[in-house]
């Protein structure tokens, strides 16, 4: 009986280990980031990324602006409605309300947020960290939200030049 009992323990961890691994790297929040990009030696990422409107993006879900945009989308409740939160809030849970953050551009970071991988951008990827390899491929990325965003034009290299957050050269 005894044995039975261990036996079942032991299994559940094994499957629950199992699932944990399939299922891939979670979304661990930006305030996990904010630990080691805040200072002006590694280009203050987070700081600069609170002060743009991505970190606004789930809030504005609930101004006097949102119920004009979501009468035009016939949407009810702009706050838990799909329509409006794959671009303002597609992070699910508790991330919801951090918006457009770091680990909605860069993936994940569960995986490769520990500093031996970080430092190492080849194990990073590996780990779920994503990059764009150029210029057309950021832009790219800009794009899946904001081609015609409420009818608006999006001049790349002008919205670029304002939420950039680049490493300060050695
Ligand atoms: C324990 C500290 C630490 C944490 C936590 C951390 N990073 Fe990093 N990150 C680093 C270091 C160190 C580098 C390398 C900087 C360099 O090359 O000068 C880096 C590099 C990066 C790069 C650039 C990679 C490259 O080589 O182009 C990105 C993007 C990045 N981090 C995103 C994130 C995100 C998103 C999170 C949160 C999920 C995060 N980091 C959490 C320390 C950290
Ligand atoms: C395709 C992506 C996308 C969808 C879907 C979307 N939005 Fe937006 N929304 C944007 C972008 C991008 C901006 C910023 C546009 C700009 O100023 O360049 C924006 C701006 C706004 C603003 C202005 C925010 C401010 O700071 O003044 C409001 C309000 C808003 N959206 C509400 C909504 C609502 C409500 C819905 C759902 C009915 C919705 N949006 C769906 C991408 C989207
Ligand atoms: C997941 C969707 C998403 C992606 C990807 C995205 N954005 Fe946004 N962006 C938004 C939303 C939503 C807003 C509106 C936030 C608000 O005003 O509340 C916004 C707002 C902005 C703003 C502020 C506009 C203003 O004038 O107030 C800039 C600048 C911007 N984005 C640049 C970029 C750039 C550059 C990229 C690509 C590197 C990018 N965004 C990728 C969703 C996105
Ligand atoms: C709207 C998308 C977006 C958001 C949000 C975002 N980033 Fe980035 N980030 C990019 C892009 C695009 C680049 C350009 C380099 C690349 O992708 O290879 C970049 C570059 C970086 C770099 C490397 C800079 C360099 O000089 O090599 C770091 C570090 C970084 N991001 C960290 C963060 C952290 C931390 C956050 C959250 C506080 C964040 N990013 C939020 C899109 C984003």
């Amino acid at each position: 009986m005894k044995k039975g009992i261990i036996f079942a323990i032991i299994l559940a961890v094994g499957v629950f280990a199992a699932l944990a691994l399939a299922q891939g790297p979670t979304y661990v929040g930006g305030q996990k980031c904010q630990i080691c990009h805040k200072t002006e030696k590694q280009g203050q990422q987070y700081p600069i990324w609170e002060k743009t409107n991505h970190a606004k993006s789930f809030a504005a879900l609930s101004s006097p602006g949102a119920a004009a945009n979501a009468t035009a989308l016939g949407v009810k409740d702009p706050t838990t409605d799909p329509k409006c939160l794959k671009c303002h809030a597609p992070l699910a849970g508790d991330l919801k309300a951090e918006g457009v953050s770091c680990e909605v551009c860069h993936g994940p970071g569960s995986a490769y947020k520990s500093l031996n991988v970080m430092k190492n951008k080849d194990e990073a990827v590996k780990a779920g960290l994503i990059l764009c390899a150029n210029p057309d491929a950021i832009k790219a990325k800009c794009l899946t939200c904001h081609q015609d965003a409420h009818g608006k034009a999006f001049d790349f290299a002008a919205q670029w030049a304002k939420i950039k957050h680049d490493i300060p050269a050695k």
